[in-house]
C-alpha cells in the first residue's frame, strides 16, 4: 500500500505515521526526519536545510525532490511507504507523480489530517521528541511514563529549535500558502480521505484505519 500523509504542522502526521508503517509494514518517509538525520550527520545538505528549517520555511523543491526521488528507489519501499511531509507545494505534486508513473506505481490514499488552526501551536510548543527514534510527546496532551524520557526507547526527549512560536508562526503561513492547495489537487484524483485530527490520539488512528483499508 502506498499512501500519503498531510496536515498542517502539528496535526499529528508523525504521531500517527510511526503507528501506521508498523500495522501495515510499510516504510515511513518523513522528509522532516530525513533533514534533521543530515543536520545530525553534519552533511552539505543538512547545513543547507537548518537555515529554512530553523526559520520555519521551506527548503527549496530542487533539494527535497532529489532526496525522495532517491530514498524511494530503494529496496525497502517496494513493499509500500508512507509519505509525511512530502509533496508541501504544487511542484513537489507533480515530480512525485511523474516519479511514481516511472516506477509504474500509484498511490493508493492521501490521509489529509484535520485540526482547527487555533489548536497548532499549542501543540507545537508542548512537543517533545525522542533523541534516539524520534518519537513524539507531548508535555500535556501526551506525557512519557516518565519525564525527559521515551516511552518506547532508553532515549531522552528534546524540544525541537523549531517548535518556538515565531517559527510555528512562519511554518503556519507556509502551510496555508503552499501546502493547503494539494488538498484540492487530491480530492481532484478522487484518493483524498479527510480524517478528523482534533480527537484522541486513538480515535484518530482508528479513523485512519477505517479509510484506508
Ligand atoms: P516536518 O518535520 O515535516 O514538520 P511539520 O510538517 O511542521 O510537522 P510536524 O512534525 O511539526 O507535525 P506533525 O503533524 O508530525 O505533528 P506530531 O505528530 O509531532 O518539517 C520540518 C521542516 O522541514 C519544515 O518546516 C521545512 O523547513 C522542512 N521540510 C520538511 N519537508 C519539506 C518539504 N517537503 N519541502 C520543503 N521543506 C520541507 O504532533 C504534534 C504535537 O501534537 C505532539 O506533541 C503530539 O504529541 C501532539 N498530538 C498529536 N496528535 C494529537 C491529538 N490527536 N491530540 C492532542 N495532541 C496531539
Ligand atoms: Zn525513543
Amino acid at each position: 500500500m502506498n499512501l500519503l500523509i498531510m496536515g498542517p504542522p502539528g496535526a499529528g502526521k508523525g504521531t500517527q505515521a510511526e503507528v501506521l508503517v508498523k500495522e501495515l509494514s510499510i516504510t515511513h518517509i518523513s522528509t522532516g526526519d530525513m533533514f534533521r538525520a543530515a543536520i545530525k550527520e553534519g552533511t552539505e545538505m543538512g547545513k543547507k536545510a537548518k537555515e529554512y528549517m530553523d526559520k520555519g520555511a521551506l527548503v527549496p523543491d530542487e533539494v527535497v525532490i532529489g532526496m525522495v526521488k532517491d530514498r524511494l528507489s530503494q529496496p525497502d519501499c517496494q513493499k509500500g511507504f508512507l509519505l509525511d511531509g512530502f509533496p508541501r507545494t504544487v511542484e513537489q505534486a507533480a515530480a512525485l507523480d511523474a516519479t511514481l508513473q516511472d516506477m509504474g506505481i500509484k498511490l493508493d490514499s492521501v490521509i489529509n489530517i484535520e485540526v482547527p488552526l487555533d489548536k497548532l501551536m499549542a501543540r507545537l510548543t508542548g512537543r517533545r521528541v525522542c533523541k534516539a527514534c524520534g518519537a513524539s510527546y507531548h508535555v500535556l496532551f501526551n506525557p512519557p511514563q516518565a519525564e525527559g524520557k521515551c516511552n518506547s526507547c532508553p532515549g531522552e526527549l528534546y524540544q525541537r529549535t523549531d517548535d518556538n512560536e515565531e517559527s510555528v508562526g512562519t511554518r503556519l503561513n507556509a502551510y496555508i500558502e503552499k501546502t493547503q492547495p494539494l488538498i484540492d489537487y487530491y480530492a481532484a484524483k478522487g484518493i483524498l480521505k479527510s480524517i478528523d485530527g482534533d480527537q484522541e490520539i486513538n480515535k484518530v488512528l482508528a479513523d485512519i484505519m477505517a479509510a484506508v483499508k
